[in-house]
C-alpha cells in the first residue's frame, strides 16, 4: 500500500540535531552539537529517595491517570518556584503542566493560529519551535538579532509590512534570556519596547525561558512575564535543565481564556502529563532540592562556559567572533570569510568534532557562517579539544577552498 502523507508532515524536514544525535556515540567524537545537560547534574540520589517516597505514599495516585492541566500540588509548587526564581506572580489555575515545554509550544501553535497564519520568531531561533510551528503549518517570519536579542525596530517594521499584506501576526515568540542558539540576553529596556510593540499592535508575546535559572555571571534581568503581568503574555518553563529532561516536564503560564483552550488540546494530545513525574517534581520543589541543585548546576556549568570561551580566544582569535553568554548552554560562533558551516560539518566530523550549523536554526537559509556550540555536555577538557579540532577543520577547509 502506498501511504499518502499530510501536507504538514511533507513540509517538515529532519533536523540536523536529530541526525547528530545518531552520531553522538561515534567513538572519540567530541559533540558540541546537541543541547543536552550534563548527566553529572542529574540529582540521582535525591531523585531515588523521592521516587521511593512517592511509591510508598502516593502510588495509587502517581500510577493513575491525572488531571489534564496537571497535578494540583505540582502546579501550586511551580507557582511558588516562579515567584521565587523569576519574580512571576501567577495563580496555580493559570499553569498547565506539559510533557516538556516542547509540548507547550505545539499546544500554543494549535490554539493561537490557523494553518497558513504568520507568527514572528527571532532569527535564528530554537529548532524545536520551528518543528512545532511547521507541524501546525504556520508561516514563520524571523527578525534579525544583535547581541541584545531581537532588534525591536526591525520587528516593528516587519509587523507594519505584514499587516499591510493582510498577514496579521498571531504571536511573537522570543527566548529573551540566554537564547537558544545564540546565548544572547535581551536587556530590560528592550524588553519594555517589545512589550509596547505587543500592546500597540495587539499581538500576544510568547516568552520561552528554559535557561533563565542558569545564570553564571551578571545581574538577573526580569522576565517579560514578571514585567508585564499575565494578560497578554504566555510563558513557558521546564524542569529539563534544572532536574532532568528524562522525566519530560514543562509548564506553560497563560491567561484564563487561553488555559481553557489548552485544556481541550491537551486532552487530544495525551489526556494528561505523566502523573509519576509530576509527583516527583512536586517533592523536588517542595523539599527545596531544586534550589540547591540550581546552584550546583551553575557551579559546574560556569567552569565549562569559561573553558569554551578561553579555548575560543586561544584558538579562533581573528578567525571568528562569538557570544560570551552570562548563562544557559550555548555559544554562538560566526566564522569570518565566506565559510558555509553546513558544508564544513563533514570535515569537522572527520576531525572528531560535531557542532550544529547556523542554518539549522533558520527558516530562510541565513546564518551560513555561524555555528552553535554547546558547552554543558562535554567535560572542560573535551570542550577545549573540540575547539582545537574546529580550528584545525577551518584551517584545512580554507586551504581546500
Ligand atoms: C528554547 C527551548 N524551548 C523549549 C525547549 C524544550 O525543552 P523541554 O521540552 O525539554 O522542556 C528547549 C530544549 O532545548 C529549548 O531550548
Amino acid at each position: 500500500m502506498k501511504f499518502n502523507f499530510s501536507e504538514s508532515v511533507n513540509r517538515m524536514k529532519t533536523s540536523e540535531i536529530r541526525e547528530l544525535n545518531k552520531m553522538a556515540s561515534t567513538p572519540g567524537l567530541i559533540s558540541l552539537g546537541g543541547g543536552m545537560p550534563s548527566p553529572e547534574t542529574f540529582p540521582k540520589k535525591d531523585l531515588e529517595e523521592i521516587m521511593d517516597y512517592v511509591m510508598e505514599n502516593f502510588a495509587d495516585l502517581a500510577l493513575q491517570y491525572g488531571n489534564t492541566l496537571g497535578n494540583d500540588g505540582a502546579r501550586e509548587v511551580i507557582s511558588g518556584m516562579l515567584r521565587k526564581t523569576e519574580g512571576i506572580d501567577t495563580a496555580m489555575k493559570n499553569i498547565i503542566i506539559n510533557s516538556g515545554s516542547q509540548q507547550g509550544l505545539y499546544e500554543l501553535a494549535t490554539v493561537l493560529a490557523n494553518p497558513g497564519d504568520t507568527v514572528i520568531t527571532e532569527e535564528p531561533t530554537y529548532v524545536g519551535a520551528v518543528s512545532a510551528f511547521s507541524a501546525n503549518m504556520l508561516r514563520m517570519e524571523g527578525i534579525e538579532m544583535d547581541h541584545q536579542g531581537m532588534i525591536v525596530e526591525k520587528l516593528e517594521e516587519k509587523i507594519k509590512k505584514l499587516i499591510g499584506e493582510g498577514r496579521n501576526p498571531r504571536f511573537i515568540y522570543v527566548i529573551p534570556t540566554f537564547q537558544n542558539p545564540t546565548g544572547y540576553t535581551m536587556p530590560e529596556e528592550r524588553r519594555r519596547v517589545l512589550i509596547e510593540i505587543s500592546e500597540k499592535y495587539n499581538i500576544p508575546l510568547v516568552e520561552d525561558n528554559p535557561y533563565g535559572q542558569l545564570r553564571y555571571y551578571g545581574k538577573p534581568v526580569n522576565s517579560i512575564r514578571s514585567m508585564r503581568g499575565g494578560e497578554n503574555t504566555i510563558y513557558l518553563g521546564t524542569f529539563s535543565k534544572v532536574m532532568t529532561p528524562g522525566l519530560r516536564l514543562g509548564y506553560t503560564v497563560a491567561p484564563d481564556e487561553v488555559m481553557e483552550k489548552f485544556n481541550l488540546i491537551k486532552q487530544a494530545l495525551d489526556l494528561a502529563t505523566n502523573s509519576f513525574s509530576q509527583y516527583v517534581a512536586l517533592e523536588y520543589v517542595r523539599r527545596g532540592v531544586i534550589y540547591s541543585q540550581i546552584e550546583e548546576n551553575k557551579k559546574i556549568y560556569r567552569v565549562k562556559r569559561d573553558r569554551i570561551v578561553s579555548a575560543l580566544k586561544e584558538n579562533m582569535d581573528g578567525m571568528a567572533t562569538w557570544s560570551e553568554p552570562e548563562g544557559g548552554m550555548f555559544v554562538w560562533a560566526t566564522l569570518k570569510g565566506d565559510i558555509d558551516t553546513r558544508m564544513m560539518r563533514e570535515s569537522a566530523f572527520k576531525n572528531g568534532v560535531a557542532y550544529v550549523s547556523g542554518q539549522a536554526f533558520t527558516t530562510n537559509g541565513t546564518q551560513r557562517s555561524s555555528m552553535r556550540l554547546n558547552f554543558t555536555f562535554g567535560t572542560p577538557d573535551q570542550l577545549e579539544e573540540g575547539i582545537k579540532r574546529i580550528r584545525k577543520t577551518v584551517d584545512s577547509y580554507i586551504g581546500k577552498k
